[in-house]
C-alpha cells in the first residue's frame, strides 16, 4: 500500500473538508440548488468525484489561472484535462472565435480555416489527409469503422488500462489469466468487448504479434505513451516494433495522440519520427471549443475513399452534422498556428522540467515510496517506487483515498489537479511562481504523511 497509516490519512482528510467548507459558501449553495435539477448535482456523472463534498464553481478565468465565485484564486494545473492546455481563453484563439461567431456558426459548408488546420496538421504529423470531428471520441469511433471496413476484419487490438473517450471497445481489460473481459464498471455496454476487442499490456510485443496473429485484427489502436492511468513510457524499441508488426499483418496502426500532443507541435509521432497510419486529435486543438481530427496517411485515404459510395456517405456511420462547422473550424486554425507553437512547447516543457525535478526532489526527501514520470508539458507522480511498464502496474499503484487527500490539500492552497490523476500539464500562461505554489503544497502534504 503507498501509505500504510490508514488512520492518520482519515484524520488528515477530515481537516482539510472542514477547511474546504468553510472556504466555499458560494460554490456550497451553488451546489445545493444543482441538486434539484441534476443528477448528483452535476451536468456529467463524474464531476461529482471532485473532493470536498461539492465541486468548486468558477467565476472566471485566464491562462494559467482561474477564480472562484468566493473569490479565490487557484492555478491551474488541470486545464480541462487538456481541453485548456493552451492556458484559458488566450488571446489570439478568442479573436478568431468572436470573429465567426459574429460571421455565422455552422454551414454545412467548408471554410477556408478548415485547410488551414488540416495543412498545419498535415505539416506537423506527416500524415497526408485530415477529417474534423467534435471530439476525440468521435475521431476515435470514425477511424476505428475506416479500419474495419477497409480491412474486412471485425477486431480491434487495445492496450490493458487504455482510455480513448467513450468507445465502446476500448473497455475492455485483461483478466488474471490474460483473457479480454469487460471492464470493472462498463456502464450497460452494447456487446461483450471480448466480441469486438483483444486487449495487450503496454510494452508486450510478443503478446501483441499473437492478437495480430489471429488474421481478425482490423486496427490497433493506442496512445504512444498511456497517460490516463498515470504515464507510462514506451520501452526503447516498443512503439517501432509495434510498426513492424503491424505492417507485417497489414493491421492499421492508429495513434490517438489526444494527451500527448504534450511532447509537440506534432506529439510523440514527430518527436520520435513514428508512421502510424493514423493518427487522432482532440480538445486541446480548439482551445476548449469542440473539436476533434484524425489524419490518414495517402494510402489509407486512397483505401478508404475507394470504398466509399458518395450516394449513402452522410449515412454510413461517419459523420455528424456539426462536425467541421466554422466555428470549431476557425478555434482550430488559430490555436494551431497562433498559440500551439514550436516556442509555446519548448517553454511549457521547460517549465514540467522544474515541476517534475521539484516533485522528485520532495519524493526522495520524505523517502516517499512514489515516483514522477514526464511527458512533455505533462508530468503525473505514481503511488509506486519505480516507473510502471504497463497499465496494471500503473492501476495496482491507485490509491483513491491518498489522492483525494492530495488534490484537497492542493485545493486548499489554491492549486487545481487533474481529477483522478496526480497530473499536472503546463500551459503557455504558466510561470515559475506557479510552479513554486505547488511546490510548497506538495511539500506541505508529503510532510503532513512521511514527516
Ligand atoms: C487518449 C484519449 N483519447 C480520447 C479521449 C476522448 O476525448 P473526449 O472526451 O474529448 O472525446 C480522451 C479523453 O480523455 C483521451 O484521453
Amino acid at each position: 500500500m503507498a501509505y500504510a497509516d490508514r488512520t492518520k490519512l482519515a484524520k488528515l482528510f477530515a481537516t482539510e473538508v472542514d477547511r474546504f467548507v468553510a472556504a466555499h459558501p458560494g460554490s456550497h449553495s451553488r451546489h445545493e440548488k444543482a441538486l434539484g435539477p441534476m443528477m448528483g448535482g452535476v451536468p456529467m456523472s463524474w464531476m461529482a468525484k471532485w473532493p470536498g463534498g461539492f465541486p468548486v464553481y468558477v467565476e472566471h478565468a485566464k491562462g494559467s489561472r482561474f477564480t472562484d465565485v468566493d473569490g479565490i484564486e487557484y492555478v491551474d494545473f488541470c486545464l480541462g484535462d487538456t481541453g485548456a492546455m493552451v492556458g484559458h481563453s488566450p488571446d489570439a484563439s478568442i479573436q478568431a472565435i468572436a470573429k465567426q461567431l459574429a460571421q455565422g456558426i455552422t454551414f454545412m459548408l467548408p471554410t477556408e480555416a478548415a485547410t488551414i488546420a488540416a495543412q498545419t496538421l498535415a505539416d506537423r504529423f506527416g500524415v497526408a489527409k485530415w477529417q474534423f470531428t467534435l471530439t476525440a471520441t468521435d475521431a476515435n469511433r470514425h477511424i476505428l469503422r475506416y479500419a474495419r471496413h477497409v480491412t474486412g476484419r471485425s477486431k480491434i487490438v487495445v492496450h490493458d488500462y487504455c482510455y480513448h473517450g467513450t468507445v465502446d471497445e476500448t473497455f475492455a481489460n485483461l483478466d488474471d489469466h490474460g483473457n479480454t473481459v469487460s471492464r470493472e464498471n462498463n456502464i450497460g455496454p452494447q456487446v461483450d468487448p471480448a466480441e469486438t476487442t483483444i486487449v495487450v499490456p503496454f510494452n508486450d510485443l510478443d503478446a501483441a504479434e499473437k492478437a495480430f496473429a489471429t488474421g481478425d485484427v482490423a486496427a490497433m489502436l493506442i496512445e504512444p505513451a498511456m497517460t490516463n492511468i498515470g504515464i507510462v513510457l514506451p520501452q526503447a524499441g516498443y512503439l517501432e516494433g509495434l510498426r513492424e508488426l503491424t505492417r507485417k499483418y497489414g493491421v492499421i496502426l492508429i495513434h490517438d495522440e489526444t494527451h500527448t500532443l504534450s511532447e509537440g507541435v506534432g506529439g510523440m509521432t514527430a518527436r520520435r519520427n513514428l508512421h502510424p497510419d493514423a493518427v487522432v486529435l482532440g480538445k486541446t486543438i480548439g482551445a476548449g471549443i469542440p473539436a476533434g481530427a484524425f489524419g490518414m496517411s495517402e494510402e489509407l485515404t486512397k483505401r478508404v475513399s475507394d470504398s466509399l459510395h458518395l450516394e449513402h456517405i452522410d449515412v454510413g456511420g461517419v459523420g455528424g452534422t456539426l462536425a467541421g462547422n466554422a466555428l470549431s473550424m476557425a478555434a482550430v486554425a488559430a490555436t494551431l498556428t497562433k498559440v500551439l507553437t514550436p516556442e509555446a512547447f519548448e517553454q511549457m516543457e521547460a517549465l514540467c522540467d522544474v515541476w517534475t525535478t521539484d516533485v522528485q526532489n520532495i519524493i526522495d526527501r520524505y523517502s516517499a515510496p512514489w515516483q514522477v514520470s514526464q511527458l512533455g508539458c505533462r508530468a503525473e507522480y505514481s503511488f509506486r517506487e519505480s516507473a510502471p511498464i504497463n497499465g496494471r502496474e500503473a492501476a495496482d499503484a491507485d490509491d483513491f483515498e491518498l489522492q483525494q487527500y492530495l488534490h484537497l490539500h492542493a485545493l486548499n492552497r489554491g492549486i487545481l489537479m487533474t481529477p483522478f490523476h496526480n497530473m499536472a500539464l503546463m500551459s503557455p500562461s504558466h510561470t515559475h511562481e506557479d510552479v513554486a505554489r505547488h511546490t510548497a503544497h506538495f511539500e506541505e502534504a508529503v510532510a503532513s504523511l512521511f514527516g
